[in-house]
């Protein structure tokens, strides 16, 4: 017997000692504030808990040493002292997807007992163990101070009107109160696990689950041969079968082999390693460019390993190359960059009517549901999916993961059925930020104008299509980065590997190909001895001038307004490495970019605002709230926001910074009837209407080597970042100055930016997800090397606006731009201090 206080309450337990406390307080007490963000890796220290006045780890410690033991969980804490403390990270904007919130939240609480008037430094040092992927860990540490500052003085912080609202539901977020999808519990909730390939290139000959069905517990097994409908989905190619069958080929470790529906999730997972498989293994085809020879193996039988060849050519860029005053060349590698979002996939389905319920944490509802209504071979309007608040994304998160498998245990057996990756499958299955090689190549006549650049760039896209095609169109697009060049010859290749998957990730191709041409920049600036500042200045896009693909910019480029804004600070320090970038808004070159409202005024008082976008941090709901408020000029409080597809307002992806700006303008859209409603109606007799407004951008191009009326995008964003290391060549400060068009709301585009930034340094500097024969090198969160917050240098957000014609009032997208120039910006600052010329990514990775 074990006996131990849980909030106050005495508890004598008499089960397993070897169960974790986070599982015994998820499973068995139903306390959802400890998240589980890296399945007992202790790496993240979201499932944080006091004991004994102490920060443990509920994730590695086991029932059996907690005999005598005093544990406290966010619903133990006094009311007073978490309101003071989820107040004050609210009122910072240091929540944002709010995955690690509560975990954050309770070391504060208990540095507030160990040390109640700490320093910045103290506070960074002290939240080492709790991870954050969105923040950037300024505003937590901002919220910290504040925190600890209200406990000394009794103050109590309210939420104050500082002219832009507090995140939608930021507070529950905060207290663990909002659940995330593995949070939520149904009747009768059956558990699911899968079983992944062992081999990334190997023929299946034999699945046997005898041993595993005999496992008590174990519900169901399920193969590919129980898939009614298409077996592969895919987001742009269909290549990827949601289970791989006997007979036929496996393409990377993560493809699943089997499902196991049980009792409980435990069980599921351990009948899933009993299952047992027999491979005829084949070599894998791990190697981009081997990938390329003739005699390379095929990654998917009858299918070229070159999935996709992206060329755009303009001028005579060989004739420029050879009357040019100064070049620059180098051959550049970026490395595989794992998302890192604090929540892993998660999934919960369950029979409505003639149908199915899905509750999700995806990127996109609409398009989740096409894919699953395929598999399941049923029409779409039998599938419902609510989207569910996200734990960070980041485009990890497009394409279909548990979604797919979930949904067709639950549809089979007309149970609810619940699927949640460990941290290890996670990483195994999602994919990833490409590796990409670049070989490139730029001119300068004598005066400092840029003629000419040539890159021929090399993506390992991994196993399945994904949206690796765009994301490498994307880096020839924005291969020219912030600035003209009239002669450009670029070539970019995606090609199938053996590898994990390659897709969407923030910045989606543009960072890797901005850390080679900003290199270059400064390379050309050393060779002609131009000034960087003035040298990027003079050749800045600017209305009137084109983009790589031809587009030609009419109004809202803000490229010399950013370096404008770090001027004074760039002539000042020694070692300042600068760097430009740009970034699309919405997916462009000839799709549809388009959103949908649906505004209802309830008689309950409540305002309901409907729309597709994906919430997983960013903000978009706190957008959509800010956006109705300020077309109507009614308050905040009583509106709900709601993604489900039972509205019909059918959406995209959320992807590429596009979500605020065309939801923004959908909701202008339908503001304009409520406006005119409320002229001779008050919100109340409102009640029963129902507004809807769109938005629809379907006038973009593919880019081509037709240099005329090119629109590969509706808007770009444009940034300069600085770098400032200090006399030991450490990094003391970055200076963000973004152009966010038109700022709607200051705590969440610092939010953004910091994050990114945080993500920037991280990608410079130390992450990685290396493989090797097609097998990760190591499963675990730790190895990826995602900064912490005693590593985070000072970062300064700026704020440049210069109006974009299309977003509402002006506003670009700022998802993605905030981390597109800072590795360059890093790169070049090392240079100026030792002289040696970085060409691969991390740059310090032990
Ligand atoms: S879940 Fe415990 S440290 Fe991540
Ligand atoms: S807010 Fe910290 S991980 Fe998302």
């Amino acid at each position: 017997m074990i006996t131990f206080t849980l909030n106050g309450k005495s508890i004598c337990y008499d089960g397993d000692p070897s169960v974790t406390l986070l599982d015994y307080l998820r499973d068995e007490q139903g306390i959802i504030s400890v998240k589980d963000g890296c399945s007992g890796q202790a790496v993240c220290g979201a499932c944080m808990v006091e004991i004994d006045g102490k920060p443990r780890l509920s994730c590695v410690t086991k029932l059996g040493k907690l005999n005598g033991t005093s544990i406290l969980t966010l619903e133990g804490i006094p009311l007073s002292v978490l309101t003071v403390i989820a107040s004050a990270f609210v009122k910072k904007g240091a929540v944002q997807c709010g995955f690690c919130t509560p975990g954050f939240i309770m070391r504060t609480k208990i540095l507030f007992q160990e040390n109640p008037n700490p320093t910045r430094a103290e506070i960074a040092a002290a939240l080492r163990q709790n991870l954050c992927r969105c923040t950037g860990y300024v505003k937590i540490i901002d919220a910290v101070e504040l925190a600890l500052y209200n406990l000394r003085t009794g103050e109590i912080s309210e939420i104050d009107d500082a002219g832009y609202l507090p995140r939608y539901k930021a507070l529950q977020t905060a207290c663990g109160r909002l659940p995330f999808v593995n949070d939520m519990n149904k009747e009768g909730l059956l558990h699911a696990a899968l079983r992944f390939s062992e081999h990334p290139r190997a023929r299946v000959v034999k699945i046997d689950s005898s041993k595993a069905e005999k496992v008590p517990g174990v519900i169901k097994i399920f193969t590919a041969d129980d898939i009614p409908g298409d077996h592969k989905t895919g987001l742009i190619q269909k290549d990827w079968p949601l289970m791989i069958g006997v007979n036929e080929i496996t393409h990377y470790i993560g493809d699943v082999l089997a499902g196991i529906v049980a009792l409980d999730r435990k069980t599921a997972r351990k009948a899933a390693t009993l299952i047992e498989i027999e491979y005829e293994i084949l070599p894998p085809v791990t190697d981009p460019f081997k990938a390329l020879q003739h005699d390379s193996p095929l990654v998917h039988d009858g299918q070229p390993n070159l999935l996709e060849q992206c060329i755009v050519r303009h001028g005579n860029t060989d004739n420029e190359f050879s009357q040019a005053a100064f070049v620059a060349e180098g051959n550049f590698t970026t490395q595989r960059i794992e998302h890192g979002f604090l929540e892993p996939e998660s999934a919960l389905a369950e029979p409505e009517g003639e149908g199915l319920k899905l509750f999700s944490q995806g990127q996109g509802v609409y398009v989740d549901r096409k894919q699953i209504a395929t598999l399941l071979s049923i029409p779409e309007d039998r599938i419902r999916i609510q989207q569910v608040q996200t734990g960070g994304a980041f485009g990890g998160k497009e394409d279909l993961t548990v979604q797919g498998h979930c949904c067709l245990f639950a549809w089979l057996l007309q149970k609810p059925v619940k699927l949640t990756l460990s941290r290890e499958e996670s990483i195994r299955m999602h994919p990833k930020r490409h590796p990409v090689s670049m070989e490139m190549k730029l001119a300068c006549d004598a005066k400092g104008k840029l003629i000419a650049l040539k890159l021929i760039a090399t993506g390992d896209t991994g196993a399945y299509a994904s949206v690796g095609t765009k994301v490498m169109e994307r880096i020839a697009g924005h291969a020219s980065g912030a600035y003209f060049v009239p002669n450009v010859d670029l070539i970019s290749k995606t090609v199938y590997t053996n590898n994990i998957p390659s897709g969407a990730m923030r910045g989606f191709g543009v960072n890797q190909v901005t850390f080679a041409i900003e290199s270059l920049v400064d390379e050309l600036c050393e060779k002609g001895g131009f000034d960087r500042w003035q040298f990027r200045y003079d050749n800045a896009l600017d209305a009137g001038l084109s983009t790589a693909t031809g587009q030609k910019l009419d109004k809202g480029v803000g490229v010399k307004q950013t370096l404008m804004a770090v001027k004074a600070d760039f002539y000042n320090e020694k070692y300042a490495g600068l760097a430009c970038g740009i970034k699309n808004t919405g997916v462009g070159n000839g799709m549809t970019d388009e959103s949908y409202v649906k505004i209802h005024f309830h008689h309950s008082g409540k305002i309901t605002i409907s729309h597709g976008w994906s919430e997983m941090g960013q903000g978009v709901h706190t957008m959509a709230i800010n956006i109705f408020c300020r077309e109507t000029g009614l308050p905040p409080e009583n509106i709900e926001v709601v993604v489900d597809t039972a509205d019909r307002l059918v959406t995209g992806m959320t992807t590429s910074s596009r979500a605020t700006a065309l939801m923004g303008n959908a909701i202008i859209d339908a503001c304009t009837s409520v406006r005119s409603d409320l002229k001779h109606k008050t919100p109340e007799q409102l009640a029963g209407n129902v507004y809807y407004g769109k938005f629809i951008c379907d006038w973009t191009t593919q880019p081509s080597d037709n240099n005329n009326h090119q629109i590969t995008h509706f808007a770009y964003g444009y940034a300069t970042q600085m770098v400032i290391l200090n006399d030991s060549g450490k990094i003391k400060k970055v200076i963000a100055a973004h152009d966010v068009g038109k700022l709607l709301n200051r705590q969440l585009f610092e939010g953004q930016i910091e994050g990114a930034v945080h993500m920037g340094l991280g990608y410079a500097l130390t992450e990685d997800l290396p493989m090797k024969d097609g097998q990760l090198v190591s499963e675990k969160l730790r190895d990826c090397r995602i900064l912490r917050s005693d590593e985070m240098p000072e970062v300064e957000v700026r704020v440049v606006e210069v109006a974009d014609p299309v977003g509402p009032y002006g506003a670009k997208g700022i998802g993605e731009i905030g981390l597109v120039p800072t590795a360059a910006a890093v790169a070049n600052a090392f240079y100026l201090f030792d002289k040696i010329r970085r060409y691969k990514l991390p740059m310090l990775r032990d």
